[in-house]
């Protein structure tokens, strides 16, 4: 499996996802502002990943505190969040994982004979926990998804929401590759994704790696590749999904969306729970990222559009419930109508 992340004695080492396809270089960050920056800069990218590297990052600084009180410790446990949350504001899963952080350090906090050192051990075991959880999730999400997939024909995915997205196997091509490990013969579509490219880039390494057909798509040939009969599902992840059902995903998604239901085909979400927002009502309310210009203007250090052309880069858009036709997750799949399938599962606690 790609490690895509990986806790180390001297730091996080991080699979450089900017170099991909054709360099396989790792950064190991050995501060936690280096986490954020490795964030921020979507070296680690894809809700999953994004979060168990923030609780690695939270553990990272709190390991390199020189706090020998927890009076001394804990402004500087806020600050080292507060640094971390600041770098990706869509997916939800960064805020989760700092949440969990935060909640464990003040219940052992809280305790009586609480120490540093105990405190520093305990979130070192919780992120390495987060990091083992996200891939049994990611399998358990597979498996509850394989069987909406055809047993012959195309799928489309937009993004990356692989294994390089998760600390491995993914959540949509986990279910591509869960239905694909069931026999089904499946040739992927892989949106290539402007404009950071993770489908030209990313999606068409990792499954190339594990010898899953893949085709590279532009963006704009999506729709006449559903006209043709090529895509038989769509399955994509997400960086947030509203108390509604309303979905959050890569720019694009939306598109993708309203094209599939024209055609007939089914849209399929897949997402761990960690993604879902119970707090926040519908997509309306989700902060969209907006990114630097750059990432439009150039592409490979070489400019594209004319230098006062005006640029807008919002990272993500919203997908809203009625296009979805199911959201597959570790609790189970769920189907509309969205506000009661969320609430139903959202105190079930499955064992991954
Ligand atoms: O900007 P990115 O590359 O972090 O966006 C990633 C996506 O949009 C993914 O589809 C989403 O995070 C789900 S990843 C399992």
């Amino acid at each position: 499996m790609i490690p895509t992340l990986k806790w180390t004695e001297q730091g996080v080492d991080f699979l450089d996802q900017t170099r991909l396809p054709f360099e396989e270089t790792y950064l190991l960050a050995t501060s936690y502002q280096q986490v954020a920056d490795v964030i921020t800069t979507m070296v680690v990218r894809g809700a999953p990943a994004i979060g168990v590297s923030a609780a690695m990052g939270v553990a990272l600084g709190v390991k390199h505190s020189q706090a020998t009180s927890l009076e001394a410790l804990t402004p500087e446990f806020e600050e080292i969040c507060r640094v971390l949350a600041a770098t990706r504001p869509t997916a939800v899963n960064l805020f989760w994982a700092i949440d969990r952080m935060r909640k464990l350090y003040q219940e052992l906090a809280a305790k009586p004979g609480a120490s540093v050192a105990g405190i520093r051990e305990a979130l070192i075991a919780e992120a390495l926990k987060m990091y083992d959880e996200d891939i049994a999730t990611c399998r358990t999400m597979g498996a509850n998804g394989a069987e909406l997939l055809p047993k012959q024909g195309g799928v489309l995915t937009h993004c990356n929401a692989g294994a390089l997205a998760t600390c491995g196997y993914g959540t949509a091509l986990g279910v591509i590759r869960a239905a694909v490990e069931n026999g089904a013969e499946i040739r992927v579509y892989a949106d290539e994704t402007r404009p950071f490219l993770q489908g030209a880039r990313l999606t068409a390494w990792e499954l190339l790696h594990d010898k899953i057909p893949t085709t590279v798509i532009c963006d704009n040939m999506a729709a006449s590749m559903m006209r043709r009969g090529k895509i038989h599902a769509v399955v994509v992840g997400a960086d947030r999904i509203a108390a509604n059902g309303d979905v959050a995903n890569k720019i694009g998604t939306y598109g993708v969306a309203v094209l599939a239901k024209e055609h007939g085909i089914p849209f399929y979400v897949a997402a761990p729970w960690s993604t879902i927002d119970m707090e926040t009502a519908t997509g309306e309310a989700i902060p969209i990222e907006e990114r630097p210009a750059v990432e439009v203007t150039h592409h490979g250090g070489k400019q594209l559009t004319p230098h006062d052309a005006d640029i807008e880069n919002p990272a993500f858009d919203v997908t809203p419930a009625e296009y979805v036709t199911a959201i597959i997750t570790e609790r189970g799949v769920l189907k509309a109508p969205y506000p009661e399938a969320l609430a139903a599962l959202d105190d079930v606690k499955v064992g991954v």
